[in-house]
């Protein structure tokens, strides 16, 4: 995975950020806690952060929408551990090696830098989107995966994104708000990816219905979603 930590991503300002137990300690309350925040919130943890991705860039809406690619086809391991992987160029090139896919498609012009970084042997520079400042501890992608909790909920209908953008705030506040009562975002956890059904489920109970026992998968989380600090912080 090739993550590009240009200054603009990572702030440097943002080491002088004080401990998170330092702030609690002084502020008490969340309510200070939320005041804080909103200052401190950088632009590109905003809805709707969109860089520009390299080459012709990457198609959920063709490869995950169109084609119908599972999301754990390309990220592995989003079940099994806290961190969503990127996939490697070798995994694009099984599909887009030379004269795999009919040349004659208009596509074929626009993978040529997917082949030339795999010829070359190097990655590609994916900007990161979707990212948690470093105070916030290794957020758990498997735990909530197993819980029922879709990809939907959290990065939006990713099905429909020729550029995928941040589509939550992804901010304490929000994480909060599901936790107190997951219930309503809940779907049985083969369903996770599968965002289309899980669209139309969601647009369901916004309706008053369900077509699912979500009590049912409400029990048979392990635990409750947490809410103390420590939790999310260190
Ligand atoms: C479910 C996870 C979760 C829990 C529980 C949680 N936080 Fe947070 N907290 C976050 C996330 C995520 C952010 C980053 C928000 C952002 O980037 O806008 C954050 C940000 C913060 C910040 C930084 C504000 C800033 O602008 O720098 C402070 C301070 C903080 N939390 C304190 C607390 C305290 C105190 C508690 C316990 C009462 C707590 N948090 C509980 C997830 C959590
Ligand atoms: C064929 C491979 C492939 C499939 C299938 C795929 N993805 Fe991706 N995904 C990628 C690549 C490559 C990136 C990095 C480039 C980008 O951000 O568009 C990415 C990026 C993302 C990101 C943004 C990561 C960040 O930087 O914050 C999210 C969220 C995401 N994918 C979710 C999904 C979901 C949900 C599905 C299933 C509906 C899915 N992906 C299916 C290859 C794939
Ligand atoms: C399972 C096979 C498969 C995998 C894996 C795959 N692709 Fe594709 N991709 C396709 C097909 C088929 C098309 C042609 C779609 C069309 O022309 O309608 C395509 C089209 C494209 C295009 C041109 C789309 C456009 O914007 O018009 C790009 C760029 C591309 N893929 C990049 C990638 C990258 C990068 C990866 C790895 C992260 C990847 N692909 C993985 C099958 C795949
Ligand atoms: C409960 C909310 C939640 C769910 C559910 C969720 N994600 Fe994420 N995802 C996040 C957050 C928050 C981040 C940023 C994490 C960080 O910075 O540590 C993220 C980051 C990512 C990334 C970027 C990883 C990287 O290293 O660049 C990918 C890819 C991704 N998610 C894919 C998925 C896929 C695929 C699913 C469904 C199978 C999914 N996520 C489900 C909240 C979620
Ligand atoms: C849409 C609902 C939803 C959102 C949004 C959400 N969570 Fe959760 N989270 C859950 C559920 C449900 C569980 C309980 C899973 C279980 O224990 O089976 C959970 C559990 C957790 C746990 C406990 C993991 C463990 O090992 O027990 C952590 C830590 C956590 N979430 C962090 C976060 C952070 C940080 C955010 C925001 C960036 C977030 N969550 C956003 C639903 C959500």
């Amino acid at each position: 995975m090739a993550i590009e930590e240009s200054p603009v991503l990572f702030p440097k300002w943002m080491n002088a950020v004080p401990t998170v137990a330092a702030m609690a300690a002084a502020g008490g309350a969340v309510t200070t806690v939320g005041a804080v925040w909103y200052y401190f919130t950088p632009k590109f943890w905003e809805v709707g952060y969109m860089p520009e991705q390299p080459g012709a860039g990457f198609n959920h809406q063709i490869h995950a929408g169109q084609l119908g690619i599972d999301c754990r086809y390309c990220h592995t391991h989003v079940e099994k551990s806290p961190e969503a992987n990127i996939p490697s160029v070798a995994t694009c090139y099984g599909c887009h090696a030379e004269n795999h896919l009919n040349s004659a498609l208009p596509a074929e012009q626009k993978v040529q830098f997917v082949r030339d970084a795999y010829h070359e042997d190097r990655s590609i520079e994916w900007r990161r989107i979707h990212k948690l400042p470093d105070y916030v501890r290794n957020f758990p992608h498997h735990v909530h995966i197993k819980a029922g909790v879709s990809c939907y909920s959290c990065h939006g209908q990713i099905l429909g994104m020729p550029v995928v953008f941040q589509s939550q705030p992804l901010s304490m506040g929000w994480c909060l708000a599901c936790h107190a009562d997951p219930e309503p975002h809940l779907v049985p956890p083969e369903k996770v990816t599968q965002l289309v059904w899980v669209e139309q489920e969601m647009n369901t109970r916004r309706r008053g219905g369900s077509t699912v026992d979500t009590a049912t998968l409400l029990e048979a989380i392990h635990r409750a979603p947490p809410d103390e600090c420590g939790a999310c912080h260190h």
